[in-house]
């Protein structure tokens, strides 16, 4: 059963928006960051996702990722990743996703926001060009640009450094009828900020998350279970809604 009121909602939207976090791969076997088990666990933040980190030791920052890359490699997307896919056909609809794992393309997204980058893209830090390797596993460590012979970093973002494209994320927020806020902990910003933007605009907001953060507090609609299942019985849902209407 659907939260009273959510169909009523997705069935009179235009343009809905889903803003994305680990939790929406962890079923994909791509583990999520906080929490018991989560990668930031076995590894300081500070040493594998700043600058400083990176410029201390190249090397071990290029281990970290090439396991993640193995790990996501071989992933393949979940449910909740292809229903997301498939709403598109059905709305004007986005994805803007905290993940640098690419599984919303996989899925066949097309409207995809990358606010933290993509770990299949590597950027040279000493002129700036950017391109895309998909050796897994790397067969140099540190990689070198093949231009200028200088340090490839992974193009993600890090702590203390500004995401991609927020002025479209700001602006899809700003203009959708509902937000589904799935898999995220809602604690780093300014990817937190969106749900709140998008409320204080009228939106519906949605938490698919089994447990409680931020959002919570201001969320129209809550569904406390893995995205798979929330998003294979909203998709459900929608489809029989269409279909009463053909009838
Ligand atoms: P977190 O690890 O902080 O949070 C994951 C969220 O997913 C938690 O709230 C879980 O309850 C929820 N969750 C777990 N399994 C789930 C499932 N099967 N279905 C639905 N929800 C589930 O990950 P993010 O919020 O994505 O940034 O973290 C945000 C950013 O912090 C990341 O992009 C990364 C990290 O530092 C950078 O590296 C820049
Ligand atoms: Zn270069």
């Amino acid at each position: 059963m659907l939260p009273q009121g959510l169909m009523d909602a997705l069935l009179n939207a235009e343009r809905i928006v889903a803003l994305t976090g680990a939790g929406i791969s962890a079923e994909s076997g791509i583990p999520t960051f906080r929490g018991s088990g989560g990668l930031w666990e076995g590894y300081p933040v500070e040493k594998v996702a700043t600058v400083e980190g990176f410029e201390r030791d190249p090397e071990l920052v290029w281990r970290f990722y090439d396991e993640r890359r193995r790990n996501i490699a071989a992933a393949k997307p979940n449910d909740a990743h292809i229903v997301l896919a498939k709403m598109e056909r059905l709305y004007d609809f986005w994805v803007i996703t905290q993940n640098i794992d690419g599984l919303h393309q996989k899925a066949g997204s097309r409207n995809v926001v990358e606010l933290h980058g993509n770990i299949w893209r590597v950027r040279c830090t000493e002129c700036g060009r950017v391109g895309y390797n998909y050796e897994v596993p790397l067969k140099e460590i540190p990689p070198r640009c093949e231009k200028c012979g200088g340090l490839l970093r992974p193009d993600v973002v890090w702590f203390g450094e500004p995401v991609y494209d927020i002025d479209k994320a700001y602006s899809l927020a700003e203009n959708c009828d509902v937000m589904l806020v799935i898999g995220t902990s809602a604690q780093v910003y300014p990817a937190a900020y969106l749900p709140r933007l998008a409320w204080s605009r009228n939106a519906k907001i949605v938490e698919i998350n089994p447990q409680e953060t931020p959002v919570s507090r201001y969320a129209d609609f809550i569904m406390r279970k893995m995205a798979t299942e929330a998003m294979n019985e909203i998709y459900q849902e929608l489809l029989r809604a269409s279909q009463e209407e053909r009838e």
